[in-house]
């Protein structure tokens, strides 16, 4: 079993499998990045290892980022080895929605379990102006497509003082549609520090608002990400508030991710990546491989340490899809 030196275990591997993305989303790309070319990023075989010995040591979930990681063309085929991995009980793919209506039924076809779809507006207008494209409609479709198919679809939403602050609009969609609509709080990132202090808004004041109008919180899977989900009787959605700045945030840290160029990361934030590419060459280096992630665990750090320099930044939320 994976563990760092503070007890924490692996259960949630998040894998991004490209850097490159075709939105060009306000908070997260400046305008102009290109990225590498394809082949810089991991191939089919090497992710293929690379699972396999992540879910020996105790992964359950798998969840394959980008980027934006339907830009891959074996996106399928990769949800199907992560699939057919044993050990792993459940596949997820982050993405913008490009495309959402034509691929939902090939991903789940390959045994996709979960969407995480990135929705920062429903007014169509606004979703252009943070995107940089008119797909909001697209989306929508493609969310719709994906519960008919029976898959669980959260919907990410950076919350952005003086852009999208209004919650109103989001809690009458969820009246009806059995989502997870989830909150987060804009990081800082290099490309634009700026940004953060224009919009950031800390999600404790809505956390308040939700108890005070009956929203009850859930306990959190084993294999959780990060939000605080809650429920409502009178709502088929839920929400989750992802607060990476509030104090206790990385007690629970569950998760390692593996950069499309394979680097491990052991935190969102924080500049150094362990270069497992050597290590993905052939099946008989599992155990080299397990040793020098489990090595490399060594260095992982309580908590990703904002408090302390009361702000930090990540230069790695695009590249390893946060
Ligand atoms: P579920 O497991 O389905 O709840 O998903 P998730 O929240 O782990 O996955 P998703 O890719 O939807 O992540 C949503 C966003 O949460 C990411 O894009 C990041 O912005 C943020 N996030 C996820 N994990 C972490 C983390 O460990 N640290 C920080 N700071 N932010 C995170
Ligand atoms: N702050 C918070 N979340 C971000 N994401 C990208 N950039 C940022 C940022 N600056 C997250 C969003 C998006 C996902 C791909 O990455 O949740 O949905
Ligand atoms: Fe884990 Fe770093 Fe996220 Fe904290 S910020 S929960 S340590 S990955």
């Amino acid at each position: 079993m994976f563990a760092d030196s503070f007890g924490r275990r692996f259960y949630y591997l998040r894998l991004s499998v490209t850097e490159i993305c075709n939105f060009r989303c306000t908070y997260c790309l400046p305008d102009g990045y290109d990225g590498p070319p394809a082949s810089a990023f991991l191939r089919r075989d090497e992710l293929r290892r690379l699972m396999a010995v992540f879910a020996h040591y105790g992964t359950r979930k798998i969840r394959l980022t980008g980027g934006e990681p339907t830009i891959r063309r074996d996106l399928s085929e990769l949800i199907g080895d992560a699939r057919q991995t044993p050990g792993i009980e459940r596949v997820a793919v982050t993405t913008n929605g490009y495309r959402l209506p034509t691929h939902v039924a090939s991903w789940h076809a390959a045994g996709l379990d979960q969407i995480n779809l990135s929705i920062d507006s429903l007014d169509p207008d606004q979703f252009q102006a943070i995107t940089g494209h008119d797909r909001l409609r697209e989306a929508l479709e493609g969310l719709d497509m994906a519960l008919t198919a029976g898959l669980t679809v959260k919907v990410n939403a950076v919350y952005m003082r003086g852009v999208n602050d209004r919650l109103g609009h989001f809690l009458h969609w969820l009246r009806d549609k059995p989502v997870t609509m989830r909150f987060i709080e804009v990081m800082e990132t290099g490309a634009d520090p700026g940004f953060y202090e224009r919009h950031h808004v800390p999600l404790s004041n809505v956390r308040q608002q939700l108890l005070l109008e009956g929203w009850q919180p859930l306990v959190r899977r084993q294999d959780a990400g990060p939000a605080q989900e809650f429920w409502h009787p009178d709502y088929a959605g839920r929400i989750g508030l992802i607060m990476p700045y509030s104090p206790d945030f990385c007690t629970t840290c569950n998760r390692l991710r593996v950069s499309a160029q394979g680097k491990l990361h052991l935190c969102l934030f924080g500049d150094h990546g362990y270069d497992l590419r050597p290590w993905l060459q052939h099946d008989d280096q599992r155990e080299d491989l397990a040793a020098v992630i489990q090595a490399a665990l060594g260095d992982k750090k309580a908590t990703h340490g904002l408090h302390e320099r009361d702000t930090g930044i990540t230069r790695h939320l695009a590249m390893l899809g946060g």
